[in-house]
């Protein structure tokens, strides 16, 4: 789906009170920029920018973006409820990428690394960077989940219920 057809979309179906166009980012936390930036290019494969002495933005696949902030001295951990989602397309792509994340966790300090497993409707694992930001990285189609809003509104416990059925493409297996 376009940019375009999704903004002629949500325009004729808007009822809201504010004329909203897009979530253009979110926000992230580092104790150390420049190792922050090797990791996320070096390790994650995200596109980085300075956009000012305090702040770097960092972008992969799409237009949505974190701005990247100096983190407080002794500031909280991010919670796993905070978690950041990043998309791989297939299981085998999920296992592949938590082999990787084991292997190179001491170099980036990567910790709490979950197994990979199937869970609120998808397959994936958890980590914590060395930024103590929360990462999870699940099996999800091209568009991500576009997939979920073309279904509509789930019943009961919808997504996270264990026999929840996601697409096909969703498993890749
Ligand atoms: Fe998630």
């Amino acid at each position: 789906m376009s940019d375009t057809l999704t903004a002629d979309t949500a325009e004729k179906t808007r009822t809201s009170t504010l004329d909203l166009k897009f979530i253009s980012h979110g926000t992230l936390e580092s104790k150390n920029h420049e190792e922050t930036r090797k990791f996320y290019e070096e390790f994650m494969g995200f596109e980085v920018v300075r956009a000012s002495n305090m702040s770097m933005f960092a972008r992969l696949g799409g237009k949505h973006i974190y701005v990247v902030v100096p983190k407080e001295e002794g500031g909280a951990p991010m919670s796993v409820r905070n978690h950041n989602g990043v998309d791989v397309h297939s299981e085998a792509e999920v296992d592949k990428a938590y082999e990787l994340v084991k292997r190179d966790a001491e170099k980036w300090g990567l910790h709490q690394i979950s197994k990979p497993m199937i869970q609120h409707g998808t397959y994936s694992f958890y980590f914590w960077d060395r930024d103590d930001n929360s990462w999870e990285i699940l099996s999800n189609p091209p568009g991500g989940y576009d997939w979920m809003f073309e279904l509509g509104d789930q019943e009961g416990k919808g997504s996270m219920d264990r026999k929840f059925e996601r697409p096909l493409a969703a498993r890749g297996r």
